[in-house]
């Protein structure tokens, strides 16, 4: 059973390799090209600036996915609303990460005084949106077509949960 905890810098190496396979494999990031530690760590720091989490999902001492979240849009509206990522390395998926990552982040989210929390879904990734409903989340919309990659156009999927 993996534990969750915060990032450090360390972890850093581990979470973009992660990450960089989901940008080559799936539709769960809609960047085109793979990120650099650079930018992976820009992006670390400018969460952790914010006091936002980034944690990771530890196995065996080996960093086995990330989950993060920010504010859903940058307008003093949504300070109460976090839009949250989370990936788990392919070989270690449906063991129990990525529901753990969430169930973490939502907590985290609480104790922010988050109202809702967002997730934006590929509208083909099954794995995502099963793993979002069985986390309490429900889907409240659909925007056809407002994404392309791999040749094709993408639907976005919004499931929210309510924090309360
Ligand atoms: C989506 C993702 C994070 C799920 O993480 P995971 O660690 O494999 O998920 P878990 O093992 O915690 O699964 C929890 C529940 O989610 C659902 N689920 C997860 N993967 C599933 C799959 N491939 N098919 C159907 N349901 C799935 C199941 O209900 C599962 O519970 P169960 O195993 O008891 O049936 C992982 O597949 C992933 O990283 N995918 C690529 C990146 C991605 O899509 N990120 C989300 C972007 S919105």
């Amino acid at each position: 059973m993996a534990i969750i905890r915060d990032a450090t810098e360390r972890d850093i190496a581990s979470i973009l390799v992660i990450l960089n396979d989901a940008i080559e494999t799936t539709t769960a990031s809609w960047d085109h090209e793979k990120s650099t530690p650079e930018r992976c760590t820009a992006w670390y720091e400018a969460r952790r600036a914010k006091g936002f989490p980034v944690l990771v999902a530890e196995e065996e001492g080996n960093v086995i996915g990330f989950a993060s979240f920010d504010i859903f849009r940058p307008f003093q509206g949504f300070l109460h609303t976090a839009e949250h990522s989370i990936y788990v390395a392919r070989d270690a998926r449906r063991q129990g990460a990525g529901r753990a990552l969430i169930a973490e982040l939502a907590a985290r989210a609480r104790a922010l005084d988050m109202h809702v929390l967002v997730a934006g879904i590929e509208a083909n990734n099954a794995a995502s949106i099963a793993l979002h409903q069985q986390a309490g989340f429900e889907a409240v919309g659909r925007l056809p077509q407002v994404g392309r990659k791999f040749n094709r156009w993408l639907d976005l999927v919004f499931m929210q949960k309510a924090l309360g």
